[in-house]
């Protein structure tokens, strides 16, 4: 496996109206911390960005700039299949939001470059169609910027650090700290399974937690509807379920249950399950074949040990029965902060009431 993600255009969304919301009331600034080393024991690959690199001088193309005479991209905060994520403001309304802009033009083909944007404009077609949910940013414009015509998506500025970023600062997390951010985004993914939809890319770099602790779900561009056919080999190893590596399999809610299950063991443990193996896991092989070489409480292992069950069959039938299983070991309203709290905080949103913005 030599990268993060596997690439083909998307289906055909129905999309919603949106209407251009006001400029979010969130305090801006202190974005993502840096990134410590941690032991948990995830093996790594190597994504080759193509026209990423600085090296290549396409960055200096769009820091600085003026999009569409409004908004001014200040710093880069992300890095991903398709493009970067930038930090820009909202000249007009005078906030920050987030860009995720497609990479500059380099040396690749015409047909690479325009599938590259049909790959943003279905991400941006997406994420109109979830905005409304809690958990998921807000869409706020999209556009064009350079000779190219390259493709961008204005969107709320989620102010925390990703979960992969806390995890590796906190490393290992607390069982109720870490079921805290599974139920955040179980809830925020009962929306997106209402709506019809399975993630498909849940993982720590796809997780935010905002200051005051409440998650959110990024990157849902390769999301595809339940009870589709598995449109295409995208996903991130280790957190996307075997079946994801299947092209005649159908989706289903517990595609997400699965990468929820494998968060549990990066969270609390050091190893992820099926992580010994090169290629796509299989039914012959057990998820852990040489042992765990980390304790974990016992009632979370084996919930997430269900989660991460190679048939989805196995699994908890859904993000609401996780939630059933996890409800009772989750911080209750009005209990005290937590000894070793983590910062931001994820007991705080039920500790406090906090409801998902
Ligand atoms: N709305 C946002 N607010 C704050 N930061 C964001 C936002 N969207 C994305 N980011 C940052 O940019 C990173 C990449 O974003 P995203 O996952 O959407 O891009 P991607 O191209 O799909 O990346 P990958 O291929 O790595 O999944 C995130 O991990 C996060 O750090
Ligand atoms: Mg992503």
């Amino acid at each position: 496996m030599d990268a993060g993600h596997w690439y083909r255009s998307g289906p055909n969304i129905p999309s919603r109206t949106v209407t251009t919301p006001e400029c979010p009331d969130r305090p801006s600034g202190g974005q993502l911390s840096a990134i410590k080393s941690s032991s948990l024991r995830i093996p790594t690959y190597t994504v080759e960005l193509p026209g990423s690199s600085s090296e290549y001088g396409v960055d200096p193309l769009i820091l600085g700039t003026l999009l569409d005479d409004r908004y001014r991209v200040l710093r880069k905060i992300g890095q991903g299949g398709e493009g970067d994520v930038y930090i820009a403001r909202d000249e007009q309304l005078g906030c920050d939001v987030a860009i995720k802009a497609q990479f500059p033009r380099s040396f690749e083909s015409s047909q690479t470059y325009f599938s590259a944007a049909s790959a943003i404009e279905g991400e941006l077609e997406r994420l109109t169609f979830m905005s409304h949910l809690p958990g998921i940013p807000r869409v706020l414009g999209d556009g064009r910027y350079g000779l190219n015509k390259g493709r961008y998506i204005v969107m709320e500025l989620i102010d925390g650090v990703t979960v992969e970023s806390w995890i590796a600062e906190h490393h290992p997390v607390s069982a109720v700290a870490a079921l805290s951010v599974v139920a955040q985004l179980c809830n925020i993914l009962d929306g997106v399974h209402s709506e019809k939809y399975v993630h498909r890319d849940v993982c720590p770099r796809n997780a935010m937690l905002r200051t005051d602790g409440r998650a959110c779900l990024l990157d849902v561009g390769i999301s595809g509807k339940v009870h589709e056919v598995n449109p295409d080999y995208r996903g991130t190893p280790y957190y996307a379920p075997p079946e994801q590596y299947n092209r005649e399999s159908r989706l289903s809610p517990q595609v997400d249950v699965f990468s929820l299950g494998v968060m549990l063991f990066a969270m609390v443990g050091t190893d992820v399950p099926y992580g010994d193996l090169e290629g796509p896991p299989d039914d012959a092989t057990p998820p852990f074949p040489k042992g765990l070489s980390s304790e974990m409480p016992e009632g979370i292992l084996t919930l997430a040990l269900s989660m991460v069950s190679f048939e989805p069959r196995g699994r908890p039938d859904g993000v609401a029965e996780v939630l059933r299983i996890l409800g009772r070991m989750l911080p209750k309203l009005g209990e005290d902060r937590p000894p070793k709290a983590t910062q931001p905080d994820s007991t705080m949103p039920f500790r406090l009431g906090l409801p998902l913005l």
